[in-house]
């Protein structure tokens, strides 16, 4: 069909205008604007074309023609600007203004009873209203729609800042650029989950065999690596599904009491939501939908987890509030981890970076949880014993989400004649040194420390890792090749790297080493607390480091403390502390780490930071206090309001008693501003907050 055909026969009204005609053009690009986006939400998100593909494209093509005849009428948010945007050298951060938080999980039916009653209790009732719905195998994102207008997309990260993938999620077709309502609300977000269908996954990876591009190992992958492309017109030719599961921020948006009736709202809007959402009540609905899923899994189009009960009244989820960073009204129930069974064609030992030795299976490839398997751990010397693991055995092996995938157990009965126990060696097969293991540990570990040259490796690959110093490229066989070439000995020396040592290693074009040199340097802006995760003290993890970064404020005040004032921070006990102690009683360790943190005028590598406060001393303008939220809080959102008020030393709980120094109400506050009044507590609003936290 031409395009003139086509423009008579959907232009209707406009199809005898003459195209020069001005106000005709503007009409009929508004028109076939219109129609596009409606054909690309059937298509896209109701799975039902109305039109075939020659007329779905004769009409984008006249729209190309009239917009190329009429610049100054191309808008941002026309189907024709989806696609096109120029690559970027790297993606801008963004703040979220509601944090995007993760899930508790819950495993069998007595933890999913276990989450309905304490849900009941928290609200004191007997039966609970869940809206239940798959957990989506993908990545979370959230889009923000300014007065209707798709303006802003960002990928979780840290669940407080993520990365600008704008120009990406616009490529995606379900992702709609502009909502469908007449008076669109001043302020949208709308929080899901980008993904890859499985039949687009199967048709991308042919593609990719045929362009001799490499092949990813599962829809996420494929979905992640996609949507992380610094040029969009890549990700356009990828092909993302998307599925909306919550709000974020809001403004102007229509009252809505329950979960189900958002998602009918963002379903209104021409939003993907997924259909198999649904509403069940108690313990029963949840495992019954459990079931019912579970039953349609492998016939879904894309792949999931498990699925997620959210307690569906939203005053019920104000009211339950959060736990650290998962709320207390949602759970995802997930899947048992898919198993396999292999052959265990060896066994050998890893060194950690903490000397740890890990006996590792080395498999017959095996496809299991969405990838192919050669090795999994036997986590120590005991665990191999116990499951009495052997070279030769015919074993069952499990992989679990983005864990290690390790050995469950042995098929006794298909054990052959030969099969081989495993000794575990009394040396380090890396440097040699003695491995010792100490009466109340489980952990055989070398004692070559700095030594030993897999320790080293172990400890840079952990340093640049994306949630430490998140140095991008900075690999294992990178690592590999400057350990065992004597060019990088330790942290410090990984930023005296120069292009040219770079661009002489093996397999890096001088392109790679200016990235690499790049991402050195972007890396050395960073948070005390990824700079404390980084160093990889034994027992020190991402959720640690931030506590002890927050409560101490400095490297120094952290190396200088004690064991007793270590535990004075929330969640460290003595083992922790006394790792952290030991950690920087080596002499090596405080060399490195002052080296690293030495201004570059001055020699050093020059990471830096922005100041913390630390909220040990009296300092903090809140500090001792006891704060409960309760009612909206417009201009700071719950999660900011807390973070600000234990930036300022205080505390926030999530119930009121004689011991609340003060309620923070805003709007709609409900029982907790009674039981505040009841028991004579300050109540202020968040105008007063405000006003405290500034006296900071
Ligand atoms: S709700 C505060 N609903 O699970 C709760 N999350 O561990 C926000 N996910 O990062 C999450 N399907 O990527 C929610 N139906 C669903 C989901 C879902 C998948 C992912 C999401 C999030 C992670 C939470």
């Amino acid at each position: 069909m031409t395009t003139d055909q086509q423009a008579s026969i959907q232009g209707g009204l406009f199809g005898e205008e003459p195209l020069t005609a001005k106000p005709a053009d503007e009409a009929r690009i508004s028109q076939i604007r219109d129609f596009i986006r409606l054909y690309d939400f059937q298509y896209y998100v109701q799975d039902a074309p109305t039109v075939s593909d020659n007329e779905y494209d004769g009409l984008f093509r006249e729209l190309q023609a009239l917009e190329a005849k009429h610049p100054n009428l191309v808008t941002p948010d026309s189907p024709t600007q989806r696609v096109g945007g120029s690559p970027v050298k790297a993606f801008s951060s963004i703040t979220h203004r509601v944090a995007m938080l993760s899930l508790n999980n819950a495993f069998g039916d007595d933890e999913l009873n276990a989450f309905d009653k304490r849900v009941r209790e928290g609200l004191g009732i007997n039966q609970v209203e869940y809206a239940v719905e798959p957990k989506f195998d993908g990545l979370a994102i959230t889009l923000t729609y300014e007065n209707g207008y798709f303006t802003q997309g960002a990928t979780r990260g840290d669940g407080y800042t993520g990365e600008d993938v704008t120009h990406n999620l616009k490529t995606i077709r379900s992702i709609p650029q502009r909502l469908n309502i007449q008076n669109p609300p001043k302020l949208l977000e709308v929080r899901g989950e980008v993904l890859m269908f499985k039949s687009d996954f199967e048709f991308l990876n042919q593609q990719q065999i045929t362009r001799g591009d490499k092949v990813f190992a599962n829809p996420r992958n494929a979905a992640a690596g996609s949507l992380r492309q610094l040029d969009p017109n890549i990700t356009a030719t990828r092909p993302l599904s998307f599925f909306a599961y919550g709000l974020g921020a809001s403004e102007g948006v229509p009252h809505l009491l329950t979960h189900s009736a958002c998602m009918d709202y963002l379903e209104s809007l021409r939003l993907p939501v997924c259909d198999l959402r649904a509403v069940v009540s108690g313990a029963g609905g949840l495992s019954g939908f459990f079931e019912k899923v579970g039953a349609l899994r492998s016939a879904l189009a894309y792949d999931i987890d498990g699925v997620v009960y959210k307690v569906n009244s939203l005053a019920y989820q104000n009211e339950l509030g959060f736990v650290s960073r998962a709320p207390r009204w949602a759970i995802a129930h997930k899947f048992p981890a898919e198993e396999a069974l292999t052959v265990v064609e060896g066994i050998d030992v890893q060194v950690g970076r903490t000397g740890a030795i890990t006996p590792v299976a080395r498999l017959k490839p095996v496809f299991v949880g969405g990838v192919t398997v050669t090795n999994a751990t036997l986590h120590n010397e005991d665990e191999m014993r116990r499951k009495d693991v052997r070279i030769g055995d015919t074993v069952s092996i499990r992989r679990a989400g983005d864990v290690i995938p390790e050995v469950v157990s042995v098929m006794l009965n298909m054990r052959p004649s030969n099969a081989l126990i495993f000794t575990m060696p009394s040396n380090c097969p890396v440097c040699g040194s003695h491995i010792s293991r100490q009466e109340d540990e489980a952990v055989a570990r070398c004692t070559g420390g700095i030594s030993c040259k897999a320790q080293r490796k172990q400890a840079m690959i952990h340093f640049a890792s994306r949630k430490a110093m998140d140095i991008e490229g900075f690999g294992d066989k990178l690592v590999d090749q400057l350990v065992d070439g004597d060019l990088a000995n330790n942290l410090a020396d990984i930023y005296r790297l120069d292009f040219n040592t770079l661009a002489s290693l093996d397999r890096m074009a001088e392109k790679s080493a200016q990235n690499i040199l790049d991402a050195l340097i972007k890396s050395k802006k960073t948070t005390l607390a990824r700079f404390i995760y980084a160093l990889g003290i034994r027992n020190v993890g991402e959720a640690t480091a931030k506590d002890l970064a927050r409560y101490f404020g400095s490297v120094e005040a952290i190396q200088n403390a004690d064991v007793d004032q270590l535990q004075q921070v929330p969640d460290v006990g003595p083992i922790v502390a006394e790792s952290i102690v030991n950690f920087f009683a080596e002499q090596h360790n405080r060399e490195v780490i002052a080296s690293l943190v030495k201004p570059a005028e001055e020699g050093g590598s020059g990471i830096h930071w922005d100041a913390v406060i630390a909220q040990s001393g009296a300092s903090g303008v809140l500090s001792g206090k006891t704060l409960v939220l309760t009612g909206s809080l417009p201009t700071l959102g719950r999660e900011d309001a807390k973070a600000l008020i234990e930036k300022a030393g205080g505390k926030v709980s999530g119930s009121v008693s004689k011991k609340t120094d003060f309620v923070v109400a805003g709007a709609d506050a409900g029982s907790k501003l009674a039981k505040a009044q009841e028991l004579n507590v300050n109540v202020i609003d968040e105008t007063d907050l405000l006003r405290l936290l500034s006296e900071q």
